[in-house]
């Protein structure tokens, strides 16, 4: 990953392009021993040895975040039209290129884990490997007994797939319009399309859980953080 000088540096909280035009005038930055003054220059921080003013760059190859998703953001690293979760980020983990794993609606809320781990992305989202996406759900009306078996069994969506097993609880038993359900697919919409074979409609989609990695009740929608270690490697330990 090759990037400009100045980019880097800025990047990085060394200051606004004028501090750092300054620093690199100084001679405060070198590349593998070369001192660089050209902003200009490219640099390959996975590849190169940096130095900034005396300190070596620690530049890490893998970024894990968890964002709260607020409504609004499409789960994507581009679009035409809409913001994307990356505009959220700060640009000192976009330069990192993360990437959404797996997708939440544009009005879906709640836990989306970014990274730029290709390898733990798909291991999370591969069909294969039944890692569990649960969501909080409210609903337009009351679920029934037989709504949460049809669900949990299986049911077909409009364009005749069927659906895997599910778990659907009642958050409580006095208020049938708000549900968990846990599944292990991820197809377009697909929560909003089983609720709705059974005439029912979503208007409220939280994700709350994927895998081992739970939404952190203190992050606040649309801010994320680091993954702690122990997240990462509960994460891992799921491959
Ligand atoms: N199911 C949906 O319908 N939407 C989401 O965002 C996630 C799961």
């Amino acid at each position: 990953m090759c990037l400009r000088a100045d980019k880097l540096l800025s990047n990085m909280g060394y200051g606004s392009r004028k501090d750092v035009k300054k620093l690199l005038k100084q001679g405060g930055f070198t590349a593998n021993g070369e001192t660089i003054k050209d902003g200009k220059k490219h640099v390959d921080p996975n590849k190169d040895t940096l130095v900034i003013m005396g300190e070596p760059v620690e530049y890490r190859e893998f970024i894990y975040l968890i964002m709260n998703k607020p409504k609004g953001y499409v789960s994507a690293t581009e679009d035409k039209n809409e913001a994307t979760v990356i505009d959220i980020l700060e640009p000192e983990d976009s330069i990192f290129q993360p990437f959404p794993v797996g997708r939440l609606d544009k009005d879906t809320t709640g836990l989306l884990l970014l990274t730029n781990d290709g390898k733990l992305a798909h291991q999370l989202t591969s069909p294969k490997k039944k890692v569990d996406k649960m969501y909080l759900v409210d609903l337009d009306h009351s679920v029934s007994q037989e709504d949460i078996v049809a669900l949990e069994n299986g049911v077909i969506l409009d364009d005749g797939y069927e659906t895997k097993p599910a778990k659907v609880e009642l958050v409580d038993e006095y208020n049938s319009t708000r549900v968990y359900i846990t599944i292990q697919e991820g197809k377009y919409h697909q929560v909003k399309r089983m609720f709705q074979t059974r005439g029912n409609k979503v208007i409220r989609l939280e994700r709350i859980r994927m895998g081992p990695l739970h939404l952190d009740p203190t992050l606040e929608l649309g801010t994320y953080r680091e993954l702690t270690e122990d997240e990462l490697s509960m994460l891992m330990q799921n491959e």
